[in-house]
C-alpha cells in the first residue's frame, strides 16, 4: 500500500518519539494509514480491530518501516472483550498518549448485540467503555479523539431507541452513532477539565472517504460503487482522512485545543443537537447505564449538574 500520501505531508515534521498510540480500527482505512504514520513519527502503535491477518499485516509494515507496533484483536460488539483490550494495553504499556477512538461502521441489517441495537454499541458505547476503562492510564497530556462524521447533522439523540431495531435504517443508526460521539467527545472534554486533569477530547469529521472500507458495509452492488467514488473530484482519499485525524491527533495546533469538533482541519460547528449540553449529560449517564457500570468521571469529580440516569 501506498503508506507516504502527499495529504500526509502536514504531520511529517511531529516528533511522537516516546509515546504511545492506540488506534481503533486501524485494521484498514482511515486508521490504517493513521497508524502507519503514527509508526513514522515515532510513536509506539498498538494496532486494533477484529481481522488479525489484517493486522498483523499492519505491524509488520509499520516495522518494516522502522517503527515500533502490536496488534490486539478485540470484537466491538463485546463488552468483555472490549475490557480484555484495555487490560492488555494497561498491562503491556506504561501509559497512552493517544487514544484514537477511530473503528466503526454502518450496517445494513439491524442486529441486537448485548440487547443494545448494534450501530449505537459498536460506534458509541464501545468507545465509551474503552475511554472509561483506560482513563487512569492516559498520560497527563493524553490527547483522546472520537472518529464521528458530518453525517450527524439532521439526527436527534433519542435513547429510547438503542434497545430495539424496530423500524431499523442503517443511515439512520449511524447518524445518531455519530452524533453520540460528538457529544461524548465533548462532555467528555468537560468531565476531564473539570476534574482538573490536562489530557483533551475532541472529535472530527474526516471528509467523505470513499476509498476505505466503510462501504463493506453496504449492500451489494452499493458497496462497488462507493469504493468507486473514490476517484471522483472532491471526495477525500484514505490519506486525506488520515491526515485529518492526524491534525487533531498529533499537531501542536491542536494540543491545547478541547471539547471541539473538527473538519477540514479546523475546529467547526457541530449540528445544534451535537452542542446540547444536557443531552450530552443524558447521554453520558445513560451509557454507563447501559453499559452496568460506574459513571466515569463522575459528577462529584467534575460538578456536572446531571444526577439523572435515563
Ligand atoms: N469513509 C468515510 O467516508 C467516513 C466518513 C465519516 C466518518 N467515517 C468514520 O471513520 C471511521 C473509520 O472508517 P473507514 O472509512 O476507515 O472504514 P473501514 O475501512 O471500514 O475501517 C473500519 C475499521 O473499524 C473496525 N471495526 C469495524 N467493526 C468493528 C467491530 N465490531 N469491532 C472492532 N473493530 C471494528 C474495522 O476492523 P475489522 O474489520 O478488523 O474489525 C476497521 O479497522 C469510522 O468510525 C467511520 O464511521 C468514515
Amino acid at each position: 500500500m501506498s503508506t507516504r500520501p502527499e495529504s500526509l505531508a502536514t504531520v511529517t515534521d511531529i516528533d511522537c518519539t516516546g509515546q504511545t498510540a492506540l488506534v481503533t480500527g486501524s485494521t484498514s482505512g482511515i486508521g490504517r494509514v493513521a497508524a502507519y504514520a503514527l509508526g513514522r513519527l515515532g510513536a509506539e502503535v498498538i494496532v486494533h480491530g477484529r481481522d488479525r491477518e489484517a493486522g498483523e499485516a499492519v505491524v509488520e509494515g509499520i516495522r518494516e518501516e522502522g517503527g515500533e507496533a502490536a496488534f490486539v484483536a478485540a470484537d466491538f460488539t463485546e463488552a468483555a472483550a472490549i475490557r480484555t483490550l484495555a487490560e492488555t494495553v494497561r498491562t503491556e504499556t506504561d501509559g497512552l498518549d493517544l487514544l484514537l477512538n477511530n473503528a466503526g461502521g454502518l450496517f445494513r441489517e439491524g442486529r441486537l448485540v448485548e440487547g443494545i441495537e448494534r450501530t449505537f454499541y459498536v460506534n458509541h458505547l464501545a468507545p465509551y467503555l474503552l475511554t472509561a476503562e483506560l482513563l487512569d492510564h492516559l498520560r497527563e497530556d493524553a490527547r483522546v479523539v472520537t472518529m464521528a462524521s458530518d453525517a450527524h447533522r439532521g439526527a436527534e439523540l433519542d435513547l429510547d431507541r438503542v434497545r430495539t431495531v424496530d423500524g431499523y435504517s442503517g443511515m439512520g443508526a449511524y447518524a445518531h452513532s455519530k452524533l453520540a460521539n460528538v457529544l461524548f467527545a465533548s462532555e467528555l472534554a468537560r468531565r476531564l477539565d473539570a476534574a482538573g486533569r490536562p489530557a483533551v477530547s475532541n472529535s472530527l469529521h474526516p471528509g467523505f472517504v470513499p476509498g476505505s472500507q466503510f462501504g463493506r458495509f453496504l449492500p451489494g452492488p452499493l458497496s462497488g460503487l462507493f469504493q468507486m467514488l473514490g476517484v471522483v473530484p472532491g471526495t477525500s482519499s484514505v490519506a486525506d482522512g488520515a491526515a485529518e485525524l492526524l491534525h487533531v491527533a498529533v499537531s501542536p495546533d491542536t494540543a491545547d485545543v478541547s471539547g471541539r469538533y473538527f473538519s477540514g482541519q479546523s475546529p467547526t460547528t457541530p449540528a445544534a443537537a451535537a452542542r446540547d449540553r444536557a443531552a450530552a449529560e443524558r447521554l453520558w449517564h445513560r451509557s454507563a447505564e447501559l453499559l452496568g457500570m460506574d459513571v466515569p468521571l463522575s459528577d462529584a469529580v467534575s460538578g456536572s449538574a446531571a444526577t439523572d440516569a435515563s
